[in-house]
């Protein structure tokens, strides 16, 4: 027998024997594209810490969805910042808010686009914690009540996939009994199961001005090192109601996400955020990269891992790029 018997060279010699093989395929369908809007901007507004990224009015930041949808891309996920912000997040459940006016914008211009909305009380709060205070703690029952109301007012102004990014124990199953005694039974929930308390979210809370005041996020938001906690946290949320799962940030939890894949058979949706994005900005910019080869390259990463879905900043562009 001839040495080697097997070269493994041989099915990488050519980009269509490379395509053939190739066990990891990105589509536009895998992502979901998150949208910041906002009531203090009268036009879009480009983000500072997020290049290429801006804050819209309602009407543009429909406009905005309408082109993911036009590119294949079947999901946004909406992120509002108020005018009006105090201790409680009281703008959050206004009706004529700017999510439930953005959701009906988006809706109205396209009615087959999954809308997904962020429930959280970080964007609307005065001290830029997720819940209600209760001295300097935040208090986790008082802050699920406000939740399971704010997931059911998106519901009425026509979300389709709800999305807790707080934290809190037993939200899911609030919100799912909020959403269904609300007669809203086909309202899906992705619970941020998994989210981890990470330095990553940075430009994130610039873009939203959601930084918190005091003391930061450790006391809700999963600590780094733990990964079988994590299996416990996903676990809940299926008991709970979940119908898609999430693990955030991404990059650095891979394993995590690949954990999760093996042991639960749920939608698993994994956040490329905002940190993650920016440093592949950051780096193409200054030409340590080449940008096109390191994003799909990220990308590709998170879904060889295991996600089924891609939060990411840079779905636009992707599915732009995956059309070429
Ligand atoms: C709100 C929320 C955050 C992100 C999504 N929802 C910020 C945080 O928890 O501090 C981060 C998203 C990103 O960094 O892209 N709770």
């Amino acid at each position: 027998m001839s040495f080697p018997a097997r070269r493994l060279r041989r099915l990488r010699k050519t980009h269509r024997l490379r395509q053939l093989v190739a066990e990891t395929r990105l589509h536009p369908s895998d992502f979901i594209y998150p949208i910041f809007v906002s009531e203090t901007v009268e036009r879009p507004e480009p983000v500072p810490s997020m290049p290429d990224i801006f804050r819209y009015p309602p009407e543009e930041a429909a406009g905005e969805a309408d082109r993911a949808f036009k590119l294949g891309i079947p999901a946004v996920l909406l992120f509002g910042t108020p005018r009006h912000k105090d201790a409680t997040g009281s703008s959050a459940l206004d009706r004529e808010g700017i999510i439930p006016k953005t959701i009906r914008e988006t809706k109205s211009l396209n009615p087959d686009g999954v809308v997904v909305t962020d429930v959280c009380l970080c964007d609307y709060t005065d001290h830029g914690h997720c819940g209600i205070l209760k001295g300097d703690i935040v208090d986790n029952d008082a802050t699920v009540e406000v939740l399971a109301r704010l997931a059911l007012s998106h519901a009425e102004a026509g979300a389709d996939i709800v999305a807790p990014s707080d934290m809190m124990d037993g939200r899911v199953q609030a919100i799912r009994n909020a959403l269904d005694e609300g007669g809203y039974q086909d309202v899906a929930i992705m619970s941020y199961a998994a989210k981890y308390c990470s330095a990553f979210y940075g430009p994130f809370r610039d873009a939203v001005g959601s930084a918190p005041q005091f003391g930061d996020r450790k006391s809700y938001q999963m600590d780094p090192p733990n990964a079988r906690e994590a299996l416990q946290e996903i676990q809940l949320d299926i008991e709970e109601g979940a119908d898609i799962v999430m693990v955030k940030p991404a990059l650095a939890y891979l394993d995590v996400i690949s954990r999760v894949r093996d042991r639960f058979d749920l939608p698993l949706a994994a956040y490329n955020v905002s940190g993650e994005y920016a440093m592949a900005k950051l780096a193409a910019e200054r030409n340590l990269a080449d940008e096109k080869q390191l994003v799909l390259e990220i990308l590709t990463s998170i879904k060889r891992a295991g996600a089924d879905i891609i939060i990411s900043y840079h779905a636009p562009q992707a599915a732009r790029w995956l059309r070429e």
